[in-house]
C-alpha cells in the first residue's frame, strides 16, 4: 500500500524553531523577536477592548474600515489594498497565487525565512542569490531571473541583517526583471528607516503592474500578537489574492486595533524616537566590548560574536538565558556565529549589555 506523504516541497521546510524558551515562571527579557519595545498604542488597546463586545460576529471580510484607515494614512487607493493574518500569510498567498511546480521563486541569501517556506509550500524551486557583506546584491538577483522565475522576494530592509537596498537599485532590479515576474517588496521595517535614498515602494507599485508591496502592523505598531499584514498592489493582483485568502483571515479585534493604531501618530513617533536613540546606544556599547555590530536601519541589530575557542555562540546564549535574556540565534540562515538582538526598553538594553560584557570581557 502506498504511504501517505505530503506534497513535494513540504519536507524541505524546516519546522519553525524559536530561540524563545518556554517561560518557567521566571520573568524574562525577550529580545529574540522583533517586537516593539514600547508595546502597542493605547488607542489600539482601547479599540481591541471595545471589539470584545462583538466577538460573536464574524469579522468584515472586506476589511473595509482597516483598508480605509491604511488608505488615509498612506494616501493610497483602497481597492489597491488587501489585508492578511500577518504579513507572513500575505507572502504565502502571493506564492500560492503565482508560483507552482516547475516555477522558480527567487530571493536573496539572508532574506527573510518566510520566502523559502512560501516557495516550498507551492512546490516551486527556491533560487537564492548570494549577498555581499550581508547586503543584497541586486546584480546577483537580476542575473538569476529566468523564464521560469515567477516571483522575486526582496525584504527591504531585510531581517535578520538589518541592511537595506537604496531606491535607485530597486528600480534597476525591477527594470531588469521579465514582465512575467512579480517583484514583491517586503517593507516590514520601512517605517524605521532614516535614509534619504530609501523608498518603501509606493511609487514602483503605482508605475508598474508587476510590483507588490507587503507591510505589517507587527513592528512599528506593536501588534505582532494580533497578526495583521497588508499588501499594496495593482487591482488585478489584489483581486487575485482576495480570491484565495480565507474571507475571515483578519480577526475582528485585529482589524479594529490596527485601524486605531494608524490614528495614533504619537505612538509611532515615540517608537521611532526610542528606536533611534537605543539602536545607537546599543551599537556603541556592544562595539566597545569587542562585538562586531552590523549597521541596521531596523529595530534590531545583527552582531557577530568574536571568535573564541572557549566561548561559543551557544555558550553566550546560555549565559544570557541564565540571566533571563533571550536573543535570536541564526543557524537557520547560515549565520551560526551571529545573533540578532531586538531593541528593548531602557532597562532591558542595559541588562543585555551588562550580561554580554560579563561573558565576553
Ligand atoms: C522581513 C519580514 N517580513 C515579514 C515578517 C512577518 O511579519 P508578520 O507576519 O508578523 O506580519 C517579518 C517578521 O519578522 C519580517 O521580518
Amino acid at each position: 500500500m502506498e504511504r501517505l506523504t505530503p506534497r513535494v516541497g513540504i519536507g524541505q521546510i524546516a519546522p519553525y524553531r524559536s530561540s524563545r524558551v518556554p517561560p518557567d515562571g521566571r520573568p524574562f527579557i525577550d529580545l529574540s523577536l522583533s517586537h516593539n519595545a514600547l508595546g502597542p498604542s493605547t488607542k489600539a488597546i482601547a479599540a481591541y477592548r471595545k471589539a470584545a463586545l462583538s466577538l460573536h460576529r464574524y469579522p468584515d471580510y472586506e476589511h473595509t474600515l482597516l483598508r480605509a484607515a491604511i488608505g488615509r494614512r498612506y494616501d493610497i487607493a483602497t481597492d489597491h489594498i488587501t489585508c492578511s493574518n500577518g504579513s507572513d500569510e500575505m507572502i504565502q498567498l502571493v506564492a500560492e497565487a503565482y508560483a507552482g511546480p516547475g516555477d522558480e521563486v527567487l530571493f536573496h541569501q539572508y532574506g527573510y525565512r518566510g520566502f523559502h517556506k512560501a516557495a516550498r509550500m507551492t512546490g516551486a524551486t527556491p533560487v537564492v542569490a548570494a549577498e555581499r557583506d550581508l547586503a543584497v546584491d541586486i546584480e546577483a538577483l537580476a542575473d538569476l531571473a529566468s523564464e521560469r522565475t515567477k516571483i522575486v522576494f526582496l525584504a527591504n530592509p531585510n531581517n535578520p541583517t538589518g541592511s537595506y537596498v537604496p531606491a535607485e537599485q530597486v528600480q534597476r532590479l525591477r527594470a531588469d526583471l521579465p514582465a512575467h515576474t512579480l517583484l514583491v517588496l517586503d517593507s516590514a521595517y520601512a517605517d524605521y528607516v532614516r535614509r534619504d535614498n530609501y523608498d518603501p515602494g509606493f511609487g514602483l507599485v503605482e508605475e508598474h503592474d508587476n510590483v507588490l508591496m507587503v507591510r505589517t502592523f507587527s513592528k512599528l505598531h506593536g501588534l505582532a500578537g494580533l497578526r495583521v499584514g497588508w499588501a499594496y498592489g495593482p487591482p488585478s493582483i489584489i483581486e487575485t489574492l482576495d480570491r484565495i485568502r480565507d474571507p475571515y483571515n483578519v480577526g475582528l479585534p485585529a482589524q479594529a486595533a490596527a485601524a486605531a493604531a494608524l490614528g495614533d501618530p504619537e505612538h509611532e513617533a515615540a517608537t521611532l524616537e526610542h528606536n533611534d536613540a537605543w539602536i545607537a546606544w546599543l551599537s556603541h556599547e556592544l562595539r566597545a566590548i569587542g562585538v562586531r555590530v552590523y549597521p541596521s536601519v531596523c529595530n534590531f541589530l545583527l552582531i557577530r560574536v568574536p571568535p573564541d575557542p572557549t566561548m561559543s555562540v551557544a555558550a553566550v546564549c546560555t549565559h544570557l538565558r541564565d540571566r533571563g535574556i533571550l536573543v535570536k540565534t541564526l543557524g537557520e540562515y547560515g549565520l551560526a556565529d551571529c545573533l540578532r538582538i531586538t531593541v528593548g526598553t531602557e532597562e532591558e538594553n542595559h541588562a543585555l549589555v551588562d550580561a554580554l560584557r560579563e561573558v565576553l570581557e
